[in-house]
């Protein structure tokens, strides 16, 4: 029988890159996704055209939503048995979001969370547990000493970026509903055993992201981007777009094709590293603050950007980079693709 994997939040950026990578080595896959997110219908055709290709893994795609209980238990009782590994990609993913309806981003990350865990518990114990969480579990990390160069904030005690004994502080709903899910995620391992693993993400970037303004910075600032040369191109003064804060912010860029890698080589390590969390994210030679992003950006597309600034948004990491040792230690995953390159694949995919 071939192998089988569920992915909620499988037509989102991160998902539907890990299932097309699946499909392409001929693994079935459950995608589980409501499509309230702007581009999941686009990327829900594009992986069913790429199932339709020969020797193809075969994709399913089931409706339910991660917060109902009865959707769920419905999912497991159908697809739980035979299925080797289960993704939890599924969210709420804006911090601002989550302020203006806490009581929703706490329904889809933490209950939503619990949901999928208790299905995995009764009906699929065997399947390797993996679990999207975020750097925002370690809080503003204001306590930190920071120092001001002139393109962005560095964190000097911590010169290769923060590891997992960073402490956790909760910061905003986002940040408290991310994290409660994330510590459910361990601790299922700790009371039953269960083959869980939590990987905290900085920023993600590349094909198939519709970002939004309060929702993937990396693709957003490149649609402007894009947009503001297409305008000066026809002779308008452009649109600035808005910053929130000094711009000096920092985090590190984890392209699509590698965070794909992270998760098909945990689920391949799933016995040794069964119970850990990961900081998964670009490292520091793949670190860009706003303003850097901005000149590299004027650069590769020849057009100076127009922005103007808002106050800094509540709880910011002023930099935030992920010290990746333990993940190559443990299960070998370190990232391969360059920001440059990377910037460049982003900004075709936009194109296109
Ligand atoms: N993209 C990043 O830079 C980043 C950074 C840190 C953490 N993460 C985490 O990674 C995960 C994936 O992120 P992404 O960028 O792919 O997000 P995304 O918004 O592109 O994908 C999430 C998917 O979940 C679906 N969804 C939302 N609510 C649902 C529900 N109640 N039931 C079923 N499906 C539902 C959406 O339709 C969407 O397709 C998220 O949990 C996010 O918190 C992402």
């Amino acid at each position: 029988m071939s192998e089988r994997w569920i992915v909620t939040g499988g037509c989102g950026f991160v998902g539907s890159n890990l299932v097309a990578s699946l499909l392409e080595d001929r693994v079935d896959v459950v995608v589980v996704d409501t499509l309230v997110r702007k581009g999941s219908a686009e990327n829900l055709a594009w992986l069913q055209q790429r199932a339709a290709k020969s020797g193809a893994g075969k994709l399913v795609h089931v409706p339910a939503d991660v917060r109902s209980r009865t959707d769920v238990e419905h999912l497991f009782s159908r697809f739980g048995e035979g299925s080797s590994v289960v993704a939890h990609l599924s969210g709420q993913v804006a911090m601002t979001t989550s302020i203006d309806r806490p009581r929703h981003d706490f329904e889809v990350n933490v209950l939503g969370a619990f949901n999928v865990l208790e299905g995995i518990r009764t009906l699929a114990p065997h399947a390797a547990a993996l679990f999207s969480s975020t750097n925002k579990v370690y809080g503003d990390l204001a306590s930190l000493r920071h120092e001001e160069s002139a393109t962005r904030w560095i964190l000097p005690d911590h010169p290769r970026g923060l590891g997992e004994s960073t402490p956790l502080e909760f910061h905003s709903p986002y940040g408290c509903s991310k994290g409660a899910a994330d510590q459910y995620f361990l601790d299922y391992h700790r009371i039953f055993g269960l083959k869980s693993v939590v990987f905290r993400h900085s920023s993600m970037y590349g094909g198939r992201q519709f970002a939004s303004f309060d929702q993937g910075w990396v693709g957003w600032f490149c649609e402007q981007a894009l947009r503001q040369k297409r305008e000066r191109e026809a002779r308008r003064v452009p649109l600035a777009f808005t910053i929130s804060g000094d711009g000096k912010q920092v985090r590190d860029l984890l392209y699509a094709d590698d965070l794909v890698r992270c998760y098909r080589l945990a689920a391949a390590a799933i016995d040794r590293i069964a119970g850990r969390a990961y900081n998964i994210g670009g490292g520091m030679e793949n670190s860009l603050s706003l303003l850097e992003l901005f000149t590299v950006l004027e650069h590769k597309l020849g057009v100076e950007l127009a922005y103007e600034r808002l106050p800094p948004r509540a709880s910011d990491q002023k930099v935030f980079v992920a010290d990746g040792t333990r993940a190559a230690a443990d299960f070998g995953f370190s990232p391969q693709v360059g920001v440059s390159a990377g910037l460049d694949r982003m900004l075709e995919w936009l194109r296109r």
